[in-house]
């Protein structure tokens, strides 16, 4: 049986989201000729996109979800692979024949059974939609004003600032390096992919810590001129 991996919205290219019915079609390809969907949720997983899967947004179910860092709030490595019912009677009856050292830990699994809890007691997937709004009408804000940033997209709180040369031809601007030390500096930690900036802060961040730490990213973009 062939399997089609997806990344819902691709973070390690720059957080790019992709245009309403794209998953809603590839769902419909993957029925129409039998294939399984897998969603690649490693990143998007566990609220960071204000849903707790980001499939959730466009209303699709893969068969499978693979996941990690989130699941246990990146305190203990552990991945897991969530599946669908039908793919999950099949090992009633088979065995799953792999296997792998740390396999079901007991301290992974724990840290993730607490970190569930603490995601659903504190509201923290609505925080991260709640935020994540305020966040992208922010950003909006900062592109008016800085003529370096050529786009700026997110969902919940994961976002990015895409900065150019030139908004016309949207030549990537050439060196980040020293806004990202700069940043780091004044306390705004975040990382960057080539003239991308990743925004994505703690899913418990508020109101106040959020505005906070954009008047610091306004701050470096208005000292470096960008
Ligand atoms: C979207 C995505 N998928 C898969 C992986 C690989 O996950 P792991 O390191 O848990 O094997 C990563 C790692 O950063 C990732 O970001």
């Amino acid at each position: 049986m062939a399997a089609i991996f997806v990344e819902p919205i691709i973070g390690g290219n720059g957080v790019i989201i992709p245009p309403d019915g794209y998953l809603q079609g590839m769902r419909a390809l993957c029925d129409e000729y039998g294939i399984l969907m897998v969603s690649d949720e490693v990143m998007t997983g566990w609220g960071r996109t204000g849903a707790w899967f980001a499939v959730e947004h466009w209303g699709v179910s893969p068969d499978m979800i693979t996941l990690s860092k989130g699941v246990t709030s990146s305190y203990f490595p552990l991945g897991a692979v969530l599946v669908n019912d039908r793919i999950a009677k099949h090992f009633d009856q088979n065995v799953l024949s792999c296997g792998s050292t740390n396999c079901a830990h007991p301290i992974g699994c724990a840290a993730a059974s607490a970190s569930i809890d603490v995601y659903q007691q504190e509201n923290l997937v609505n925080n991260s939609a709640v935020m994540g709004s305020l966040l992208y009408e922010k950003l909006l804000e900062l592109k008016e004003k800085h003529r370096t940033i050529g786009d700026v997209r997110g969902k919940g709180l994961f976002s990015a600032i895409e900065f150019v040369e030139d908004r016309s031809t949207k030549e990537p601007l050439d060196d980040l390096g020293p806004a990202v030390k700069l940043l780091r500096e004044k306390g705004f930690w975040t990382m960057n992919r080539r003239h991308i900036l990743i925004v994505a802060p703690p899913l418990i961040i508020s109101r106040e810590e959020l505005q906070e730490s954009l008047l610091i990213l306004d701050d470096v973009l208005t000292q470096l001129k960008l």
